[in-house]
């Protein structure tokens, strides 16, 4: 439903109260606007810097800075219930942490009860005191929808062409592409980074696609916990065969709505490190079609002691938003380790909480790609049936795949695998994961490359020679592991 709907229809049903969580305050107060317009009620404004408005009168009521004197002003107002308003308050829950203001907010909401008016919240998250929860309508969201992001679009053009001068060429497709592209910015920030495309050259077209993307995942990384991610081709990967066809047969499940089979949720990669786990989730979500996000858990924890629960929700919510997508959890065991709970006053606890029944609950078009690499401290929840679709395990490469890790590789720095004995160095590479067999192809470069000579297969054998793989020390430690998942995993 449009926020636009679903505002119209809380006002209606006469909430006295209602929260619209959004970052785009001025996108909300526009449809409030318009649905007071509609609805013949009076629009009043607040915020701290403002002071209390109505309708397009720019002077405030006298001293309603204060939240106090605001609400006793509003109290004031209509005795008679001759006319009826929509009281929009921005960032007005931090001020209910004081006992004065609470109280005299609970006698407001009694008084609106009941009557016409409906006072409205808007701010970045609800924090609403226990005792005035219930009573309250609640909306997430409140970002553009696609239709409206075209209609901010159009706007911005026109703008554009006319003050700045310069030309908007897209074909209908492309418009679209645009939009798709734009989802999940509040109205402001498309109209910045639409701006900030055009004015490079004073053109819009299809290649400031480019430069939009890059924007946005600014914004993003900005926000902090979510990271916009390259994808991968699934023949720069060696092995992970069972994962490709199980890929195979889902390919087409985000792109073509008219499937009756519901969308993958998600997969769990588990297994030795260095062997291409990260590397398969990127490989996951181009097969998939779906763009990448990383999902940063550690820095949830570092940066923002004490908000903890609430960042994560925040995340989870953008990601609802910018869904259809792939969410990608790395080594998911070190932000939801077994262990911290005792240290840290259940925090960790309340966090797994509310992820876990994010991945119950939620609707929309989110494929959950996670990677671990130790199971004894991966919470067993995320282990339960239906939590993933499927567990992959992925072991050290067989020597099929070492030569193909050769392959590819070689290729990837411009060598030409075929001057190259695949096959002998594979066998000598034994107990070597992708990763160490990437590095002893880099090292051999360094090498060569200083002495101004050739790399040739006798340069790599040196570096794998000198080189004792990281599992050779952790043999016990992948026995367990491979015990693990016999019964539990299928291999990837
Ligand atoms: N199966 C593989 N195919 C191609 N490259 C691999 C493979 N496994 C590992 N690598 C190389 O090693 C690097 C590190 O692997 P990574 O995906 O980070 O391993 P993991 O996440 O399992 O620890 C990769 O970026 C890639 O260059
Ligand atoms: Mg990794």
């Amino acid at each position: 439903m449009l926020a636009h709907e679903e505002l119209t229809l809380l006002i209606k049903s006469k909430y006295p109260l209602i929260f619209v969580e959004s970052i785009d305050e001025e996108y909300v107060v526009n449809e409030l606007r318009q649905i007071a317009g509609q609805m013949g009620l009076i629009l009043y404004q607040w915020s701290i810097t403002t002071g209390l408005r109505r309708g397009h009168q720019i002077n405030p009521y006298y001293q309603t800075n204060d939240p106090e004197k605001m609400i006793r002003t509003a109290f004031s107002l209509h005795p008679d219930g001759s006319e009826s308003g929509l009281f929009v308050l921005i960032d007005f829950d931090k001020h209910l942490e004081n006992t004065i203001v609470l109280r005299l907010f609970k006698d407001w909401l009694n008084r609106v009860k009941n009557t016409k008016n409906t006072i409205i919240l808007i701010g970045p998250q609800c924090n609403l005191p226990k005792d005035i929860e219930p009573e309250a309508g609640h909306i997430v969201g409140g970002y553009p929808n696609e239709k409206e992001i075209a209609s901010i679009l159009k706007e911005t053009f026109n703008d554009l062409i006319r003050n700045v001068k310069g030309t908007v060429s897209l074909s209908l497709e492309e418009m679209q592409r645009m939009i798709k592209a734009l989802k999940g910015l509040s109205g402001q920030q498309i109209r910045n980074v639409v701006n900030q495309a055009f004015i490079e050259d004073h053109r819009l077209d299809i290649r400031d696609l480019e430069t939009i993307e890059s924007c946005k995942r600014k914004i993003f990384d900005q926000e902090g916990l979510l990271e916009f991610s390259m994808t991968e081709t699934r023949e720069n990967i060696a092995n992970f065969d069972n994962l490709k066809h199980w890929l195979n047969d889902r390919t087409d499940s985000f792109v073509s709505e008219s499937n009756a089979l519901p969308p993958p949720r998600g997969v769990l990669l588990m297994g030795v490190q260095g062997c291409g786990k990260s590397l398969a989730v990127k490989v996951v979500a181009k097969e998939l079609g779906l763009p990448l996000y990383r999902l940063d858990i550690g820095r949830l924890y570092s940066q923002y002691i004490g908000q903890t629960e609430q960042n994560l929700r925040k995340a989870l919510k953008t990601v609802d938003q910018l869904s259809p997508l792939c969410l990608w959890i790395d080594e998911i065991e070190k932000g939801f380790a077994a262990s911290f709970g005792e240290t840290d006053g259940g925090v960790s606890q309340r966090v797994l909480g509310t992820f876990l029944t994010w991945m119950q609950e939620r609707k929309s078009s989110c494929f959950l790609a996670a990677t671990a690499n130790d199971v004894h401290r991966l919470p067993p929840e995320f282990l339960r049936k239906g939590r993933f679709d499927e567990i992959f395990f992925v072991d050290l490469p067989d020597q099929k795949t070492r030569e193909s890790l050769f392959r590819i590789h070689l290729k990837k720095r411009g060598l030409d695998p075929q001057g190259f004995d695949l096959r002998g160095m594979a066998e000598k590479a034994v107990d070597f994961s992708g990763a160490e067999i990437e590095q002893a192809i880099i090292s051999a470069l360094y090498r060569t490359t200083s002495r101004k000579v050739p790399v040739t297969t006798d340069h790599i054998l040196e570096q794998i020679r000198a080189t004792k793989p990281l599992a050779s020390l952790k043999d016990e430690e992948i026995s367990n592991l491979r015990e693990w998942a016999r019964e539990r995993t299928i291999p990837a």
